[in-house]
C-alpha cells in the first residue's frame, strides 16, 4: 500500500500515521520527525533546516527531495510507504513522481484530511509530542500518564513550532505553498477527502474505510 497523508499543520496526520502504519504494515515516513531528529542530534542537514522550522517556514525543496529520494530506496518501504509532511509544494510533488517512477512503486492513494482552522490552532496549542513520534494532546487526546508517552514510556514536550506566530506562518505557508497540490492530485484521480474534524477513532475509521 502506498499512502500520501495530506493535510494542514495540526489536522492529525501523525496521529493517523502512527495507527495506520501498524495497520498495514507499511513504514510511516514523517519529514517533519526526519528533520526534527537531525536539529537534535545537530547534524548539518538539521542545522540548516532548524531555523525554516522555529519560523514557521518550509525548508527549501532541494533538501527535502534529497531526504525522501533516499528514504524510499530504503528495504523496509518494500511493502509500500506512509507519506506524512511530503509533498508540501508543486516541485516536491513532481519530484516524487519521478522517484516513485524510478522504483515502480505509483501512489495509491493522497488522503486529504481537512479541518477548520480555529480547530487546527485549538490542536496545536494544546499538543505535547514524543520523541518517537506519537503525538498528544492536554484536552484531547492525553497520555495516560502525565507528560508519559503511552507507546515508549519517554517524557513528552511541546515543540518550539508550536508557538502562536510560529503555527500563523505554517498556516500562511500552508495555504499558499501547500494546498496547491489538492488540485495536482484531484486531476490525478489520487484524492480522497476525509472530514478530520471527528475523534480520533471516527477519522481512522474513516480512512480505512478507503483503503480496505
Ligand atoms: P511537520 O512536522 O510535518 O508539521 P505540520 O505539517 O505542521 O503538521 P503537524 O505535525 O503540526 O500536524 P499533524 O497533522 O501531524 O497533527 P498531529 O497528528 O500531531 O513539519 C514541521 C516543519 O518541518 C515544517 O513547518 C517545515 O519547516 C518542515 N518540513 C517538514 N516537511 C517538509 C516538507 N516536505 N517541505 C518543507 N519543509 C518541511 O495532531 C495535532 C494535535 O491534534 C495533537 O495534539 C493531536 O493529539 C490532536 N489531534 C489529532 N487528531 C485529532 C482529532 N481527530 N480530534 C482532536 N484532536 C486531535
Ligand atoms: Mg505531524
Ligand atoms: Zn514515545
Amino acid at each position: 500500500m502506498n499512502i500520501i497523508l495530506f493535510g494542514p499543520p495540526g489536522a492529525g496526520k501523525g496521529t493517523q500515521a502512527q495507527r495506520l502504519a501498524e495497520e498495514y504494515k507499511i513504514p510511516h515516513i514523517s519529514t517533519g520527525d526526519i528533520l526534527r531528529a537531525n536539529v537534535r542530534e545537530g547534524t548539518e542537514l538539521g542545522i540548516k533546516a532548524k531555523g525554516f522550522m522555529e519560523r514557521g517556514e518550509l525548508v527549501p525543496d532541494e533538501v527535502l527531495i534529497g531526504i525522501i529520494a533516499d528514504r524510499l530506496r530504503e528495504d523496509d518501504c518494500e511493502s509500500g510507504y506512509l507519506l506524512d509532511g511530503y509533498p508540501r509544494t508543486i516541485p516536491q510533488a513532481d519530484a516524487l513522481e519521478q522517484i516513485l517512477t524510478e522504483i515502480d512503486k505509483p501512489i495509491d492513494y493522497v488522503i486529504n484530511i481537512s479541518v477548520p482552522e480555529k480547530d487546527l490552532i485549538a490542536r496545536l496549542s494544546g499538543r505535547v509530542m514524543c520523541k518517537c513520534g506519537a503525538s498528544f494532546h492536554k484536552l484531547f487526546n492525553p497520555p495516560k500518564e502525565e507528560n508519559l508517552c503511552d507507546a515508549c514510556g519517554k517524557e513528552l514536550y511541546q515543540r518550539t513550532d508550536d508557538t502562536e506566530e510560529a503555527v500563523v506562518e505554517r498556516l500562511k505557508a500552508y495555504n499558499k505553498q501547500t494546498s496547491p497540490l489538492v488540485q495536482y492530485y484531484e486531476e490525478k484521480e489520487l484524492m480522497k477527502n476525509v472530514d478530520g474534524s471527528k475523534s480520533i477513532d471516527e477519522v481512522f475509521l474513516s480512512i480505512k474505510k478507503i483503503l480496505d
